[in-house]
């Protein structure tokens, strides 16, 4: 097969974490007889400083003619810390779901034997955990509209959801909650927030054509507890794009590593994988940022992109070797062991998907 994919390294630790997945891959593409045609694109602040703007129309056009999209990360500190900023490298983020119309970001969180300890969460709690969240990811407050008035004193942002628009990505939901243990969770706040409500409408008004799941409705602030408490009991959760930016958060805190958990964000015509982590400015250029979620994007991509599962699992089985055997970056090193280097990480890996 051949794959085209468009690679959007963006910010600080990116391009590290990019590399290491496109070595990883071409080694797989060699294993399993593809090809890989990758044509690099600008985003975020190296785009900004380049052109003068986070999503280039060149870049967009790149993604469009391309099977599927690999992204790295996007932020920079220079930003971060001038708020009159008036253009930013994460408007580059947005606009590229937007225009993509990425409206289902695929968050998994599951856990890795070798690493139940790294969690802070206890052992017992966490273990055997493997759930998902479908986040929608380009409407709600991200893209309703804001403001000021009152001469700047008042500021306002506004949620605003269409049936449409849930129902897209409550179809995915139940889709996938078929395609594992029949469980779905409609995450909202439904005893306040109007948006909400019609969030539970729509995805009641479809419980009917998938009667083989079981859907619990729960709201936003009980989940953020039982998320962290009985992390296993939940399995399939559909939620809008803000609850879902900030429960994913929470809920990588399980796998024991922010560096460990990739994501997959569909449309109907494009896809874009990416590590749920950022640009880890601090870390740029010194080469201990951990390659894992980007690597893990990767074996997403391939399987969900393009249905190639053996290649997929074999990056998994690499990573699981990797996370035993105990080759890994600083954020993972267990008490006195040494701690590898980026591109180390993937060099290991690559010499156990070949044997
Ligand atoms: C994420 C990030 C982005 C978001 C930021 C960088 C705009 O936190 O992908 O979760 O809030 O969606
Ligand atoms: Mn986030």
């Amino acid at each position: 097969m051949h794959l085209k994919i468009a690679l959007l390294a963006g910010d600080g630790i990116g391009p590290e974490v990019i590399n290491e997945a496109v070595k990883v891959s071409n080694v797989i593409a060699e294993k399993y007889n593809h090809t890989m045609e990758w044509t690099p694109a600008l985003t975020g602040a190296a785009a900004i400083e380049a052109v003068g703007d986070p999503y280039p129309d060149k870049t967009h056009e790149i993604c469009l003619a391309s099977d599927a999209v690999l992204f790295g990360a996007i932020g920079h500190p220079r930003f971060d810390n001038d708020p009159s900023a008036k253009i930013r490298p994460e408007q580059g983020l947005l606009k590229m779901r937007k225009k993509l119309r990425l409206f289902a970001n695929v968050r998994p969180t599951f856990t890795f034997t070798s690493l139940l300890d790294k969690s802070p969460l206890k052992q017992e709690r966490i273990e055997g955990t493997d759930l998902v969240f479908l986040r929608e990811l380009t409407g709600g407050i991200y893209f309703g509209e804001r403001g000021r008035k009152d001469n700047g004193n008042t500021a306002f942002d506004t949620c605003t959801y269409t049936r449409k628009e849930i129902e897209r990505l409550a179809i995915k939901g139940f889709e996938l909650a078929m395609t594992r243990s029949k469980k779905l969770c409609c995450v909202d706040k439904a005893n306040v927030l109007e948006s909400s409500r019609l969030w539970r409408e729509t995805v009641q008004a479809l419980e009917n054509n998938y009667p083989e799941v079981r859907v619990s409705y729960e709201f936003v602030d009980a989940v953020a507890m039982r998320l962290v408490q009985w992390p296993n009991s939940y399995d399939v959760l559909i939620t809008e794009n803000l609850f879902g930016d900030i429960l994913t958060d929470e809920a990588s805190v399980i796998s024991g590593s922010m560096g460990l958990m990739p994501s997959a964000s569909l449309g109907t015509e494009n896809a874009l994988y990416e590590p749920i982590h950022g640009s880890f400015p601090e870390a740029a250029g010194l080469g201990i940022a951990n390659p894992l979620a980007t690597i893990l994007s990767a074996a997403m991509m391939l399987e969900m992109s393009f249905g190639l599962k053996e290649e997929g699992a074999s990056i998994r089985k690499a990573v699981d070797k990797s996370l035993s055997e105990g080759i890994v970056t600083k954020d993972l090193t267990q008490n006195n062991g040494r701690s590898y280097s980026t591109s180390e990480v993937g060099d290991y890996l690559i010499k156990a998907i070949k044997n």
